[in-house]
């Protein structure tokens, strides 16, 4: 692909790099804040709307909060955000049924944000930790994840959103078989334009500690996650699971964690040519704010260093708590 260079010294690559024209001139990828979606926080439990201690910067809203939130983000032209809940502990139940209650704290903060800002795209997570008594995303009998039982209630879960309003759904728990459920149950039920952003690729990561304090999971998850969430040893595997939820009827998928996982990213991307985002997870923000609030690393060259990695693996958008700071820094182009 390369042309053969004449040698040295005809061929200077440090001419290209002589100027700040001629490095932007030369520059091969841009970042954009139209590639972001902004994963937010939400809560209705009094009090607990603060700042999530080892996110930085991060905090969780309140109905009004997520709306005036979505307002920022549209000012800033941010074309996404996602949500998350974190919820009373009394609401959680090793049934879940609170997950597809259509007054629960995600559906009620949907509509909120449709009925103010509709310009925005309000993406959801389908999973059912926040809801479960026992923290995990699918349902437990006897410490065993239950799948089929547990796409049921996805389902009804992903309805709920659909009807509340959702705009993509984002079903992150990695039950085998979602996807054709969740396609089917939206065509069926006068969903047909709802988008599924699959979690296709989302390993057992020690980087999601952050989140499962700031949606209080920690304390009530029982063991791992190993026998839904991939292997962090594997590849291959990857690429089948990709395959799987595009045929399957998923529009876009994802890669998780994000840096740590960029090879994958970037044979998703080589090998389908399909809408390939990463999620830049909280354990990721939280490395990178350490340092900042340190002193060790400078805070702007880093955010911004780090969600060009993205764009370079291949990737068409990003989900990073980075959304909004990054965004000011861009520009709204
Ligand atoms: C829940 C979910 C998790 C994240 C997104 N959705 C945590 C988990 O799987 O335990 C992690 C996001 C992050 O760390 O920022 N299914």
């Amino acid at each position: 692909m390369n042309p053969i260079l004449p040698p040295f010294p005809h061929t200077r690559l440090r001419r290209m790099r002589r100027t700040a024209a001629l490095r932007d001139l030369a520059q091969e990828h841009r970042l954009s804040v139209k590639d972001m979606i902004w994963p937010i926080f939400i809560t209705d439990v009094p009090g607990a709307d603060v700042e999530v201690p080892s996110m930085p910067g991060v905090v969780r809203r309140t109905l009004e909060g997520a709306v005036r939130a979505a307002e920022e983000a549209a000012k800033l032209g941010i074309p996404a955000i996602c949500l998350f809940p974190y919820t009373d502990p009394a609401v959680k139940t090793e049934a879940c049924e609170e997950a597809w209650n259509p007054e629960n704290i995600t559906n009620r903060v949907i509509r909120a944000i449709k009925a103010e800002v509709p310009e925005i795209a309000i993406m959801t997570d389908i999973a059912l930790d926040p809801y479960n008594a026992n923290g995990h995303d699918g349902l437990v009998r006897d410490g065993i994840i239950l799948n089929d039982e547990t796409v049921e209630c996805l389902v009804k879960m992903g309805i709920a959103q659909a009807e509340a309003g959702a705009d993509i759904l984002g079903p992150s728990d990695m039950m085998d078989g979602r996807i054709t459920a969740l396609r089917s149950a939206l065509e069926a039920a006068g969903h047909a334009d709802v988008t599924i952003l699959s979690y296709a690729a989302k390993y057992a990561s020690g980087f999601y500690g952050p989140f499962r304090d700031a949606v209080g999971a920690t304390g009530a998850l029982k063991g791992d996650k190993k026998t839904y969430q991939m292997n962090p040893g594997n590849s291959d595997e990857a690429i089948r699971l990709v395959a799987r939820d595009l045929s399957e009827g998923a529009d876009m998928v994802m890669v998780k964690p994000g840096m740590p996982y960029l090879d994958i990213c970037h044979r998703v991307k080589e090998q389908f040519g399909v809408p390939t985002y990463a999620y830049q997870v909280s354990g990721e923000y939280a490395m990178i704010m350490a340092a900042v609030k340190n002193g060790w690393l400078d805070h702007e060259k880093v955010m911004l260093e780090s969600l060009m990695s993205f764009r370079r693996a291949g990737c068409d958008g990003v989900l990073t708590y980075f959304a909004r700071e990054a965004a000011k820094l861009l520009g709204n182009g």
